[in-house]
């Protein structure tokens, strides 16, 4: 049995009581002179996974790193430390990386002093940990959503005493500011706004990852947005599980559409907005959307059924027509606005009906696109105690059915677009042909082009075609 150095497990049942309303505390920061040097001449490698709050997370992972000195790498046999930023919400994603890191053990035998970590969702979950205590020798480190900022010290113990270091702790502490962050693009910053979610939708493991909800203050907010404009940013992603609870735990009324307006204020180029919940969304921030123009005209506004039944197994504490109300309300006061959504297919019960009124609802709302999914049980939470009893083959063919609809819709859409104007964030030389650039445009679409461009420039873009997902265009002056 590997030495281990435990000084904290994750445990369910306590991911899962939620305290009285206090509001967490702030703390800052502080950095100790012993880490400046422990990783001089040595390279890191994050791998990240998941949505945005964990590509956010991996950029403090990654900037903590190198203020320990570390140097980053994307090679492998380079890595003196290897760390896997996980996800929690699907099992498929889960068994994915777990088989990744059941795939290094060899390289871990070959060269014993790599360090290979695992952090974000899946270090969060008591049965991920013991797994990995029992099976997976070749994991020096386990820490949780709750404390990156302790990555420093946790790896000290490693590089130290050479044995497995495990801190995950279940419940939340303070926010912390002033950690470090090396962002990927200068020119589109994720910003946190609030961590957790407290509404405990019964499919979802997210709660339980990622603790109550717990908002920044405003100033904190505000200075990060000010700070990434003085750096040359121009689109600000806000980020929250729930964005439109914020400031809820700080007794700020309406907050989330108040500070939406301040951000606005501040003048940066564009603003979007992660993750929206219908139940919160609130008719202020609507007219906040369509007053200021650089709040991009773009929602992603998971519904994930169509079916009032499905929707209160899931608890989502709305029904299809307070979802239809808000989708037209949006669009009423701003026609040209995108909608993309999150549906989930094969819920404990889904009824063939059930199923067909979600693939209704997706004719109403024609959306731009949407991320489907075939519901994943998640141990813990309150619908994987439900009866299932739908195979998986008819899941399957549902999700099938469903894309296809959205996929209908997608090209339909896109297709209203061939001959306009849009403005396309550059963000260099597309992923798939590197001689043409890829971006996106203020209503959240890809657009690949050619013609004169920087990387992180706003430029027009003339569109020639349309594709389901994507669009082509020229650059124009
Ligand atoms: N099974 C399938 N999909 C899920 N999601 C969350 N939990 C589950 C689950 N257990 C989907 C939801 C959510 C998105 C991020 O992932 O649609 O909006
Ligand atoms: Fe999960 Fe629901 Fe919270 Fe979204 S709002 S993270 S789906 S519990």
């Amino acid at each position: 049995m590997k030495k281990e150095t435990i000084l904290n497990l994750p445990n369910q049942k306590e991911a899962a009581r939620r305290q009285m309303k206090v509001a967490a505390e702030r703390e800052e920061f502080v950095f100790e002179e012993a880490w400046k040097t422990l990783g001089v001449g040595k390279y890191f490698m994050v791998r990240t996974y998941g949505c945005q709050a964990n590509v956010r997370d991996g950029e403090t992972i990654s900037g903590l790193l190198q203020q320990m000195g570390f140097q980053s790498t994307t090679d492998l046999e380079k890595a003196d430390v290897l760390i896997f930023n996980t996800c929690a919400v699907r099992q498929n994603a889960e068994e994915h990386v777990l088989g990744e890191i059941g795939s290094l053990k060899q390289l871990k035998l070959d060269y014993p002093n790599k360090i290979f970590a695992l952090c974000g969702c899946m270090a969060q979950e008591e049965a991920v940990v013991n797994r990995i205590r029992a099976k997976y020798p070749q994991v020096d480190l386990v820490f949780g959503t709750h404390n990156i900022y302790r990555l420093p010290s946790l790896l000290e113990n490693v590089m130290e005493t050479h044995q497995r270091t495990i801190e995950v702790f279940s419940q939340e502490g303070a926010v912390v500011e002033g950690l470090p962050v090396d962002r990927t693009k200068n020119y589109k910053g994720y910003v946190n706004i609030m961590y957790g979610c407290n509404k405990f939708c019964t499919y979802c493991i997210v709660p339980y990852t990622r603790g109550k909800e717990r908002s920044r203050r405003n100033g904190d907010i505000l200075n990060e947005v000010k700070q990434l404009m003085k750096n040359g940013c121009k689109e600000v992603i806000l980020l929250g599980q729930n964005v439109n609870a914020y400031g809820k735990d700080l007794g700020i009324e309406d907050g989330f559409t108040k500070l939406l307006e301040a951000v606005a204020q501040t003048g940066i180029e564009r603003i979007r907005f992660f993750t929206s919940h219908p139940r919160d969304y609130s008719f202020s921030t609507i007219m906040a959307m369509a007053k200021y123009p650089n709040i991009m005209k773009s929602l992603h506004l998971p519904v994930q059924s169509g079916s009032n039944e499905v929707l209160k197994k899931m608890a989502r504490g709305y029904t299809v027509e307070d979802y239809k109300k808000l989708y037209d309300q949006m669009k009423q006061y701003m026609p040209e606005i995108t909608f993309t959504t999150d549906i989930i297919v094969g819920f404990p019960t889904e009824t063939q009906e059930q199923f067909q009124q979600t693939l209704d609802l997706v004719d109403y709302c024609q959306f731009d696109s949407a991320f489907t999914f075939v519901y994943s049980p998640r141990s813990g939470t309150p619908a994987a105690k439900m009866e299932d009893d739908i195979d998986l083959k008819t899941k399957k063919e549902r999700l099938y059915e469903l894309n296809e609809k959205i996929g209908y819709y997608a090209r339909q859409n896109n297709q209203k677009y061939v001959g306009k104007v849009l403005k396309v964030l550059c963000e260099g030389p597309s992923k798939k042909n590197e001689n043409v650039f890829s971006g996106y445009s203020e209503e959240n679409k890809l657009v690949n082009f050619t013609g004169d461009a920087k990387e992180g420039e706003i430029v027009s873009v003339k569109i020639i075609d349309a594709k389901s997902y994507s669009l082509d265009g020229e650059v124009v002056k």
